[in-house]
């Protein structure tokens, strides 16, 4: 009778020691976050996946959508680009164009009215699309916007344009197109800003995060030195030999002593 009430203390003092590491662990990741895929980014605040009820109001321009395994964020004047990865910390979004055509997203992708803007410092290049071939430097051909009768180069703004060639766009790019570059996410990291009110709720939301976390890390540091101090007690007591017995009647003193959480 006395080995199975010591026997409940002890697990009373473990299951205690249990729940604050669960509640601490609850509290230290900082949002709820879900996934497209096992392998996916993590998706929370400010992102959220389209069709899955928000818990908080969702943020226009950062839906996401999962399609088969893929997580893809959609942009109307491009279409679905494949969400590679999430920093959360630095903002950034890395994207992969499922087309494989990175200068193509560049000429085409506008950011504005989007919470994005590229990650990277841009410089001006003009797309020019041109009748015939040009296989002199610095005209490298775009293979995935040429065809065999236009053929399409990424240039410095100030070249003269050849006659053969029509300058059609000159957009702000990271860099223009080299054969030697064939990653089809090279160039697409994105980052973003939030609305101002987002902003400061964040940072507050921050704030009281680590503080939570702060105080569960004490209590569960408490609980096992308590539980420590038993442990050592209750050795003593069976070392010593003593007759002090911690369980032939449910001892009032000996449940009051334990810590409240
Ligand atoms: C999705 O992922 C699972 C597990 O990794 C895999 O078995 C399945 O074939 C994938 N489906 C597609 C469409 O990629
Ligand atoms: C993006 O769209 C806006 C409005 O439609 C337009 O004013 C702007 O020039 C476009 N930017 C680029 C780089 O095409
Ligand atoms: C690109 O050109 C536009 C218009 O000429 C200019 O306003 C802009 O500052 C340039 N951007 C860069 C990155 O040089
Ligand atoms: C280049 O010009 C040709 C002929 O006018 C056109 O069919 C093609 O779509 C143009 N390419 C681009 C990328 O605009
Ligand atoms: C702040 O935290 C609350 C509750 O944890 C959550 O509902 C809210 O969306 C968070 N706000 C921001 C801006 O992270």
């Amino acid at each position: 009778m006395a080995a199975f009430t010591c026997s409940f203390f002890f697990i009373f003092l473990l299951l205690l020691t249990f729940q604050t590491s669960i509640t601490m662990a609850t509290y230290s990741s900082y949002q709820d976050s879900t996934k497209c895929s096992h392998g996916g980014p993590s998706i929370h605040h400010p992102f959220h996946i389209k069709g899955l009820s928000p818990l908080h109001e969702s943020l226009p321009g950062f839906e996401l959508l999962c399609k088969e395994n893929l997580t893809t964020i959609h942009f109307p004047s491009y279409g679905d680009l494949v969400v590679k990865s999430i920093t959360y910390d630095t903002r950034k979004i890395q994207l992969l164009d499922p087309k494989n055509c990175v200068h193509g997203v560049f000429l085409n992708l506008n950011l504005s009215f989007t919470p994005f803007q590229y990650y990277y410092v841009l410089k001006n290049y003009t797309y020019l699309n041109c009748s015939t071939k040009l296989s002199t430097p610095p005209f490298t051909e775009v293979p995935c916007l040429s065809g065999s009768d236009s053929h399409v180069y990424t240039v410095d703004p100030e070249l003269h344009v050849p006659d053969s060639c029509n300058g059609f766009k000159t957009v702000g790019i990271p860099f223009k197109y080299s054969p030697y570059i064939s990653d089809n996410s090279l160039g697409l990291a994105l980052t973003w800003n939030l609305p101002h009110s987002e902003e400061t709720k964040e940072a507050i939301n921050k704030t009281t995060d680590s503080h939570t976390a702060r105080y569960t890390a004490l209590g569960l540091s408490i609980c096992s030195v308590v539980a420590a101090i038993a442990l050592i007690i209750i050795s003593i007591i069976k070392v010593s030999g003593s007759t002090w017995n911690c369980g032939e009647k449910e001892d009032p003193l000996l449940l009051q002593s334990l810590p409240n959480v």
